[in-house]
């Protein structure tokens, strides 16, 4: 008997929806959301410490493992974690493959001595050498305030390329003013990583150079939170101290924890704010860190996402915090007082300087300051350069019609102004009131900062840490003289 005509028709059909079903799915087992568990890096705490940047095969997704760049083969790299006010060297060993070059470190955050800033077209570590980088942690004769920092490759136009590879880890710097809080410690202080990357459809991170910056978009992107799409983190009914980091190349992550818990900010990426900032949402940029204190008291048994309010779909999804454990709690609740801010110094009008964020359309895009591109042949503090221990007064303008993210290597600052057309969110500016390195400058704004330059001489540089911005070439040089 022959078979039907609809029926032959859908056969037909249903073997070649078949077919296309099984061209599309990619050759890796399909990612579960929430199903593996939020790696916490191992954390180095030696005076005398030996990394080594190498290329590895990391497990990020399921399936085929990721080619990487990373310190010591994992990412994010070893977290750091130091006390400050004693010495500490970091010897830093380049057997990156070929293509990678050079290599140089910056501890993104640190008061480093010029020459171990990691420099972006000196003091270069060669492939196969190493080069040992001393922190004296120490910053006007005091021990330097706690931060939570971190450290990532440095070279001079291809950042964004070495970055995105995996070369980032994190630091923690502690001193007694900050642990005498009776914050939560131990495992209950948790640092995390937050960083986009796009994959192929064989869990592979190509990079291709793109000057408006580089991010996950659409299949294949996943934000990772220490290298792990979408984990979850069991956590018992109590405080925790959780520590956030930036690490993408141009994302902006704006964080909520279970659709509006309370989360009470206490420091920016510069250590302690003066007092806690009461918050439901969070902005992050580039570079920026924030620490919140948060309290699972009570919510026994309840799942929180940590959620991207700019992200859309499962990649608004970050992580998941399980309160899965009855702990009870050891820690003291936040005080009202963290950290008293010593008053802003005063500069003089010539202490005063200017930074017209631009760019060019001219051939391909470039991002410039003041009109000029990075050349680390030249200092851009003309006429003349900042005099150490003086106070400085920098103003940013941007003319673009995009945020930039601007951070000044070796000193922390006091943002004083922020001209704007548009509102800023009323948290954000609360937490604006500590100290910070890397400030949000959005189109048709003016942000003044003050500080003075302490310790160290030489040059430095400052630029947008959006890392496409800085390699194609919005990054300047500044050196501090006697
Ligand atoms: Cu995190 Cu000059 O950079
Ligand atoms: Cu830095
Ligand atoms: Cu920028």
């Amino acid at each position: 008997m022959a078979v039907p005509r609809w029926a032959a028709a859908a056969l037909a059909l249903a073997a070649a929806f078949g077919g296309l079903q099984a061209r599309v799915q990619p050759a890796a087992a399909a990612h579960v959301p929430f199903s593996s568990p939020l790696p916490i890096p191992p954390v180095l705490t030696d005076q005398d410490l030996t990394i080594t940047m190498q290329q590895a095969d990391v497990q990020i997704l399921p399936g085929a493992k990721t080619k990487m760049w990373t310190y010591n083969g994992m990412f994010p790299g070893p977290t750091i974690r130091r006390p400050s006010g004693q010495p500490t060297r970091v010897t830093f060993v380049n057997n990156l493959p070929a293509e990678a070059g050079d290599a140089t470190v910056h501890h993104h955050g640190s008061h480093s001595a010029s020459s171990e800033d990691g420099q972006p077209d000196d003091y270069l570590i060669e492939q196969t050498k190493s080069r040992t980088y001393t922190y004296d942690f120490v910053e006007d004769g005091k021990p330097e305030r706690a931060a939570f920092q971190w450290y990532h490759d440095h070279r001079m136009d291809v950042t964004g390329r070495n970055v995105w590879k995996g070369l980032a880890g994190m630091v923690i710097l502690d001193d007694p003013q900050d642990t005498a809080l009776d914050l939560p410690s131990g495992e209950f202080d948790v640092p995390i990583m937050l960083a986009d990357r796009q994959f192929d459809a064989g869990n592979q991170i190509p990079y291709t150079f793109d000057p408006n910056g580089l991010r996950a978009s659409g299949v294949g992107g996943h934000v990772l939170a220490n290298g792990a799409a979408q984990p979850f983190f069991d956590v018992g009914d109590r405080r925790y101290r959780i520590r956030l980091l930036n690490a993408s190349n141009l994302s902006d992550y704006e964080l909520e924890l279970g659709g509006g818990m309370a989360m009470t900010q206490i420091a920016t990426e510069s250590g302690l704010l003066p007092k806690p900032v009461q918050r439901t949402k969070l902005r992050l940029g580039p570079a920026e860190r924030a620490e919140i204190v948060v309290d699972f008291d009570g919510l026994l048994r309840r799942e929180l996402v940590l959620r991207n309010r700019l992200g859309f779909g499962p990649a608004a999804e970050l992580m998941k915090f399980r309160v899965s454990r009855d702990l009870s709690d050891d820690s003291t609740p936040v005080p009202a007082t963290l950290r008293l801010l010593d008053p802003a110094p005063v500069p003089t009008p010539i202490d005063t300087r200017l930074w017209v964020l631009g760019q060019s359309l001219a051939g391909d895009l470039i991002w410039t300051i003041n009109g000029r591109t990075f050349d680390p042949m030249r200092d851009d503090t003309i006429p003349f350069n900042p005099r150490r221990g003086s106070a400085e007064r920098w103003i940013f303008v941007n003319t673009t019609p995009v945020d930039h993210l601007m951070h000044i290597h070796d000193v922390d600052w006091w943002l004083t102004g922020r001209l704007s057309l548009e509102p800023y969110d009323a948290d954000d500016a609360l937490a604006e009131q500590g100290l910070k390195e890397t400030f949000r400058v959005r189109p048709n704004e003016v942000v003044e900062v003050v500080s003075r330059f302490t310790d160290h001489l030489g040059p430095y540089v400052f630029h947008c840490h959006i890392l496409e911005h800085e390699d194609r070439a919005m990054m300047a040089q500044f050196r501090v003289v006697p």
